[in-house]
């Protein structure tokens, strides 16, 4: 997926947020190919792009673009019942896009791209993560996961 090209959205310059939250009891892989292909079609009109992880229990997404689309893309997803204690943990300006061929890519198997994230798959927690640490993921993941 290519992202749209820059536009004058982007005169503010890039953000890269990234968030944890909890998955509400319940949700299923069939709820989560709904929200990755909503994701894909909103957020390729909006120069978004991203990676969502999934752990069965929590999610981690990391979201970049231009400012103003991003803040409010969060704001809607914070709000969003399929997850709940959604926890800010990184909003930063960035020059680059770590995922300019996802609209929001996927993935389940964080740990065989998480480097010195200590952890399993299985135990993966990223609220006890520090933020270099998910952002060391996150680069990890743009340069190694494949487009899905
Ligand atoms: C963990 C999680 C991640 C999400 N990520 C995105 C996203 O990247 N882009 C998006 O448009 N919606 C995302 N959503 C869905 C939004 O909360 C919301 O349901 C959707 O944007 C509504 O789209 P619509 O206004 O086109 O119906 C996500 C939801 C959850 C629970």
């Amino acid at each position: 997926m290519i992202a749209p090209t820059p536009s004058a959205l982007d005169a503010t310059g890039l953000l890269r947020l990234v968030y944890a939250s909890t998955c509400v009891c319940g949700i299923a892989e069939r709820d989560v190919r709904d929200i990755l292909a909503r994701s894909k079609e909103n957020n390729f009109v909006l120069g978004i792009t991203g990676m969502l992880c999934w752990s069965g229990e929590f999610f981690l997404q990391c979201l970049e673009g231009p400012r103003r689309p991003v803040t409010r893309l969060f704001s809607k997803i914070a709000s969003d019942p399929r997850h709940a204690d959604v926890e800010l943990i990184i909003a930063a300006p960035t020059q680059v896009r770590w995922f300019d061929r996802w609209a929001m890519g996927f993935t389940r198997d964080m740990m065989s791209h998480g480097g010195d994230v200590r952890a399993t798959n299985a135990a993966f927690n990223p609220y006890a993560l520090q933020a270099s640490d998910l952002l060391e993921l996150f680069e990890r993941l743009s340069q190694s996961a494949q487009p899905m």
